[in-house]
């Protein structure tokens, strides 16, 4: 498939995991990706043995509106334009309300909702110009509540009706705004859960297709729902979460 040939894709967070494998996802199908994260080692790192003709990397923190800025910027001096724009560096702290301190509230906040806003408000009137679309990565942790997840939680689903609220209102502009919702993903912010035996087999009960989700998996749902082939999706909250929110919540029987 080349459904991204001569479209610019900007991807956030994208040194690891699920904005890595997207921004290998959209490399495949042609396009030019602007990769941005604010972990400048593993970003060259990632993006080393990438199409380096189409490839631009840019550091910055998300949570920084002058990061959006810049880097829309860059992707315009460099390609010419920006079609797409993947809203996904987000961070995760643990504990309840209780243990949450306002710092890290503040933080995961700043990064997972804010971040989303300066970067979809940096991109909209690019966007506008050509018709283009938005992916968000927001979580079932955005669909539904999770124990000790408090401040991610929360985070999560600010997104989820973020991208419903833009949905209405790009309609007019022609530009489509959707949501990827993941459950456990082999990635960069799960290798300590990875780790848990005990915490990966109650994760395999409730997930009827396996766990933990493979990053590319994730990735080709995103790239599914910034292409044409979803020109009638927007303002949806897609799971990619191999059945997990199937569940009404009660335990197996
Ligand atoms: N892994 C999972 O199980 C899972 C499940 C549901 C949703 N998600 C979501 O997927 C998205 C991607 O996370 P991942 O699982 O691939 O984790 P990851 O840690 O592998 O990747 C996240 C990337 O975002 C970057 N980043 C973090 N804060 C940033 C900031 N302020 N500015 C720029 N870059 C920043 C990190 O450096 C990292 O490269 C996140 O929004 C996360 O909440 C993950």
């Amino acid at each position: 498939m080349n459904r991204f040939k001569d479209k610019t894709i900007l991807v956030t967070g994208a040194a690891s995991g699920i904005g890595l494998a997207a921004a290998r996802r959209f490399l495949d199908e042609g396009a030019h990706v602007l990769m941005l994260d604010n972990d400048e080692a593993s970003l060259k790192k990632a993006a080393a043995g990438l199409p380096q003709d189409r490839v631009l990397v840019h550091v910055g923190d998300t949570a920084d509106k002058a990061t959006a800025t810049a880097a829309v910027k860059a992707a315009l001096d460099r390609f010419g334009g920006l079609h797409i724009l993947i809203n996904n560096a987000g961070v995760a702290v643990e504990g309840d309300i209780m243990q949450t301190s306002e710092e890290d509230f503040n933080r995961v906040m700043s990064v997972n909702v804010a971040g989303y806003f300066h970067m979809a408000k940096a991109a909209m009137p690019e966007l506008v110009k050509v018709k283009g679309s938005i992916v968000m990565t927001s979580s079932v942790s955005g669909l539904g509540g999770d124990w000790n997840t408090f401040a991610y939680n929360t985070s999560k689903g600010a997104v989820s009706n973020m991208v419903r609220a833009m949905a209405l209102d790009a309609g007019k502009d022609g530009v489509r705004v959707n949501a990827v919702n993941p459950s456990f993903t082999d990635t960069g912010m799960t290798q300590d859960m990875l780790k848990d035996a005990e915490l990966v087999a109650k994760f395999k009960e409730r997930m009827p297709l396996g766990a933990p989700e493979d990053a590319e998996g994730v990735a080709a749902v995103i790239a599914f729902l910034a292409s044409e082939d979803a020109r009638l999706v927007t303002g949806v909250n897609l799971p990619v979460d191999a059945g997990v929110t199937a569940s009404n919540g009660q335990p197996p029987m």
